[in-house]
């Protein structure tokens, strides 16, 4: 779906999200959404705190679980996706927090795949997610499943590509206090989603059209969604320029 600007792309799946979440609450049932972190997704949820606001759109019913954090991080810190997700979207919904849920950047690293399984299993014990959003990166890295991953792949600690942590940057002070490493759903975890809507805007066309054309290849994580039976890429313009 190509849209003229960010904005009405990012107000058509807060529409979206909004349908969705007032039907499961028709039926008595919890909406379980998978949300990413990033620039991209910003302005989707200005407009999920709006229509909270303006238009009594409830989240009690909603569980959350985010795609990824950086390892080591501890959640207070500044960059953590923890502390994106409470200052962008959960402080300003009535969200209960006991339905958040992300990878935990301090879990001791011998406890890790443990955490990992109890994420995925959590997931599982939700019912699964409804809805995916995902941003893309620069090398077609969904959450941080980098180019190379397995489409098997679960909950797991990542490495960073550099190109990965140089995109990512801006939020820290010098590149050596960027995480090497993260821990990320895997493709196999996004692919289980029942519904997986990808946004892209602007400077992304080169990868959009890799991931949207381009062979089938976990050297471009984004293209395995290919595969998916229930999955749109919600795009500006500039970012369709290259289909
Ligand atoms: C980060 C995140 C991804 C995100 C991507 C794009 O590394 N882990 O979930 O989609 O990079 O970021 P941005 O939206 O800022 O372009």
């Amino acid at each position: 779906e190509v849209y003229k600007t960010p904005d009405e792309g990012a107000r058509a799946v807060a529409q979206e999200i909004a349908d969705l979440i007032r039907a499961k609450q028709a039926n008595n049932e919890k909406c379980v959404l998978g949300l990413a972190t990033g620039s991209t997704p910003l302005k989707l949820y200005e407009y999920l705190i709006q229509m909270h606001k303006e238009e009594d759109l409830s989240f009690k019913n909603v569980v959350t679980f985010n795609l990824d954090e950086y390892y080591p991080l501890e959640k207070e810190a500044e960059q953590s996706y923890w502390n994106f997700m409470h200052v962008r979207l959960f402080n300003h919904i009535d969200i209960d927090p006991d339905n958040i849920h992300l990878p935990k950047g301090e879990w001791p690293k011998d406890k890790i795949r443990q955490h990992c399984e109890e994420y995925e299993k959590a997931i599982d014990d939700a019912g699964g997610i409804d809805l995916q959003i995902l941003g893309i990166g620069n090398n077609g890295h969904i959450g941080f499943n980098e180019p190379g991953s397995s489409i098997h792949a679960r909950t797991r600690l990542v490495v960073l590509e550099n190109s990965t942590r140089v995109a990512n940057l801006k939020d820290f002070p010098n590149l050596s206090k960027v995480p090497r490493m993260a821990i990320s759903m895997g493709i196999s975890t996004i692919m289980r989603s029942k519904r997986v809507v990808l946004l892209a805007w602007g400077h992304k066309a080169p990868i959009v059209a890799r991931a949207v054309e381009g062979t089938v290849t976990e050297q471009v994580p984004a293209s395995i969604l290919q595969q998916h039976p229930d999955c749109t890429f919600v795009i500006d313009e500039s970012a369709a320029a290259e289909l």
